[in-house]
């Protein structure tokens, strides 16, 4: 295991760019990616690397937008153009220029764990200056997405494109995405992911072909977020956007009393009942969360892993123990993989990104769930067979959820990940989200 850890760290060391952020990976993910930064934070904390843990959210941090938006991808190397879609499709200069005077980065943004990966980071390393400078961006964060995002002002904000989410192809957004017309195909030619990995693993061509009408509508729309919840198919209130936007709240709440600044205590506790409640009256039906569709106006009536992630703050988490096993384990067969869409769905497939595969970031907060609810002996084996599949076949993207054996052909999309990196050493040292 020692090893494993050291390779752990060395791999986050060569993917960490000048020691100042850490890209996700050199061949499919080239820049510095938003949700990434946090997960990769945890393990830069675990291993007290505390210089890097702040460089890489302050790095992230420096491109927030004067509304708080806080974009998706930050293009820190401009040089390498080997991503799509890169700077020149989101032509920020012209279309945002009102909100940002950066032109290297995207103008959607990623589910919101940065302040909780801060928190973390501040009970170990101690360092008050930190946790000051860093706490004004944070609010201001959360600000925008409660002031911007959350249109019925009911405490649930939304996302308006499917990599807001980080669970691109989810089948959750077929429907929305269904929506949208496609007549000619003229972007997914550009594409560089399906030819740097296997295909059969990554989103099909018809759906980039609509990822990329969105960048367009909100290009059109200036980043004004009223006209684009108007104008597109695509709005969807996430169960794991908001799940991370509750346990961020949360974190909030604690940095403020660190810092003792009481005047904002009170907006936080606003927020967290906001959202606890609604979380519990709109998400929930009969034994599970599901992520609502406000364009069709109805529950999103799929299992998928954004469901039982809830597990980490809502208020029925034994329901979603019971969900676990039934539909995202195959204990029967000692399969302690967790899929990220439920085993029985029709379109679940094992190996394609958010259709079936095991994700180790998920899986992680799963394991934190499950402990905080004291199901000991199952976070356990989940956890113990995360390991062993990192250390037997290596840091992937994702893997096979259907393979027991760890077989080398289960590592899915990219390899040398960083944030499977960083999941290896908080699930070996086994602390908690
Ligand atoms: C990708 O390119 O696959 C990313 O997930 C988009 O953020």
């Amino acid at each position: 295991m020692a090893d494993h850890k050291l390779n752990a760290k060395k791999l986050l060391a060569y993917n960490r760019i000048n020691n100042k952020y850490t890209i996700p990976s050199h061949n499919l993910y080239p820049h510095q990616w938003s949700w990434d930064s946090p997960w990769i934070m945890y393990g830069y904390t675990e291993l007290k690397e505390f210089d890097n843990a702040e460089n890489e959210i302050f790095s992230l941090f420096d491109y927030q937008w004067t509304n708080g938006l806080v974009p998706s991808i930050v293009f820190h190397n401009l040089e390498n153009n080997t991503y799509f879609p890169g700077p020149d499709m989101w032509d920020l200069h012209i279309t945002a220029d009102h909100l940002t005077n950066k032109n290297n980065c995207t103008g959607i943004v990623q589910p919101p764990i940065h302040a909780d990966a801060c928190l973390k980071l501040f009970q170990k390393s101690k360092n008050l200056k930190f946790l000051e400078a860093i706490y004004p961006k944070l609010l201001k964060w959360h600000k925008y997405l409660y002031n911007e995002r959350d249109i019925n002002d009911e405490g649930l904000v939304y996302i308006r494109h499917p990599w807001e989410s980080g669970m691109d192809n989810s089948p959750n957004w077929d429907e929305s995405l269904n929506r949208i017309n496609i007549t000619e195909f003229k972007y997914s030619k550009m594409r560089t992911d399906n030819k740097k990995v296997n295909s059969d693993e990554r989103p099909t061509d018809i759906t980039y072909e609509r990822y990329l009408y969105l960048i367009n509508l909100f290009k059109e729309c200036r980043f004004d977020e009223k006209q684009i919840f108007h104008k597109s198919e695509y709005i969807i209130q996430d169960v794991l956007f908001n799940t991370l936007l509750l346990k961020s709240n949360y974190a909030l709440l604690e940095i403020v009393k660190i810092l003792n600044y009481s005047n904002d205590i009170n907006l936080l506790n606003y927020w967290i009942n906001k959202t606890k409640a609604s979380f519990e009256s709109k998400f929930f039906k009969n034994d599970f969360y599901y992520d609502y569709d406000l364009k069709a106006e109805k529950l999103i009536e799929n299992k998928t892993i954004s469901g039982i992630s809830a597990i980490l703050t809502c208020e029925k988490p034994k329901l979603l123990v019971n969900s676990l096993k039934d539909n995202f384990l195959d204990i029967k067969n000692n399969n302690y993989n967790i899929s990220s869409l439920d085993r029985n769905h029709n379109m679940f497939d094992s190996i394609n990104y958010w259709r079936g595969p095991m994700w180790t970031n998920l899986s992680w907060l799963i394991i934190s769930g499950l402990y905080k609810v004291n199901e000991i002996e199952l976070a356990n084996k989940i956890r113990l067979n995360c390991i062993k599949k990192i250390e037997e076949i290596g840091f992937y993207e994702y893997f096979n959820s259907n393979d027991t054996e760890n077989k080398k052909s289960s590592g899915c999309g990219d390899n040398c990940f960083s944030w499977t990196a960083a999941m290896y050493i908080c699930l070996t040292s086994n602390i908690k989200m």
